[in-house]
């Protein structure tokens, strides 16, 4: 499609729901121009759609790798009234949007991995970095999504984690309105799930994270910083913490950290290493969930 064309699809499918759409043909990161142009312009509700990213930005500080026709690099911004401490639980509501839009499009079994990552078959299909940035007195959330589309063979083999995009998963049935599709898709059903979440909070969407989450149950590692846990995975509670029965200390609640199925793939796993597109090093303020 066009790039002409994907621009009119998001203005005409999407121009209720934000003030700017930005289509950009290549981009440092679409998460640091919405930050830019919040600073700028004061403009709080934007979507800002990459083709190509020279550095996207993952979770961590880690780079997330963005060439054209990869993947699909999103971000938007939203002003909210609430502190951040009560704002817990959003980036989990934008990986379970992100994984309702892609089932949506005809894939089977998507997963989730808390606290945000969707998967395949375990393998790493889209990432979330929530940033916040200060409007005034309001914190501005900016919203970034990477989806993996259409990964070159080389690219999957390169990345130390197990990765899968659209084109794998979807066959036959990928083409050119896949990506404005899944992009409308999901900006409508997180618009949804926002509202809802500034009505009632986290817990109305812990069954639906639950039912999809890949590690449900499961031995599992938590790493964080240089704190392991082990034990066995409990899937997330009505605040959106993961729920562990740590192996030593009983049942608890973990707000941060990263989730290994085991500790040889938690050795395995280097922080600068790439991992789901993710490569080395970027300054963020980052938002943990
Ligand atoms: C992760 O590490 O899993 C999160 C990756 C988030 C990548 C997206 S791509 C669009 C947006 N802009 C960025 O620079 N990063 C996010």
């Amino acid at each position: 499609m066009e790039v002409k064309d994907f621009e009119q699809v998001l203005h005409a499918q999407l121009g209720d729901q934000f003030d700017v759409i930005t289509l950009l043909e290549q981009i440092d990161s679409t998460n640091a121009e919405a930050i830019r142009r919040m600073q700028a312009l004061q403009e709080t509700s934007q979507l800002i759609v990459g083709l190509s990213q020279s550095a996207g930005r993952g979770r961590r500080g880690r780079q997330w790798m963005s060439p054209r026709g990869a993947g699909l690099y999103i971000s938007f911004t939203r002003a909210f009234a609430q502190p951040l401490a009560e704002l817990q639980g959003l980036s989990l509501i934008t990986a379970l949007s992100v994984a309702e839009a892609i089932t949506e499009l005809g894939v089977s079994n998507v997963q989730l991995k808390w606290p945000n990552d969707v998967l395949v078959g375990r393998k790493k299909l889209a990432g979330i970095l929530l940033e916040t940035c200060q409007n005034g007195r309001q914190p501005v959330i900016v919203f970034g999504i990477g989806i993996n589309l259409d990964l070159p063979d080389s690219a999957v083999a390169q990345i130390d984690r197990p990765v899968t995009d659209v084109r794998r998963e979807l066959g036959t049935q990928f083409n050119e309105r896949t990506a404005p599709d899944l992009l409308v898709a999901f900006c409508q059903n997180i618009h949804l799930k926002l509202a809802e979440f500034l009505e009632s909070g986290f817990a109305q969407f812990r069954d639906s994270w639950n039912a999809i989450d890949a590690y449900l149950l499961d031995n599992v590692v938590i790493i964080n910083g240089d704190q392991q846990s082990r034990g066995v995975y409990q899937g997330v509670d009505d605040a959106g913490a993961l729920m562990l029965l740590d192996d030593v200390r009983g049942l608890r609640e973990i707000k941060g950290g990263e989730v290994f199925p085991s500790m040889r793939s938690a050795e395995e796993y280097s922080s600068d290493a790439i991992a789901g597109l993710q490569g080395s090093s970027s300054d963020s303020s980052e938002h943990e969930a």
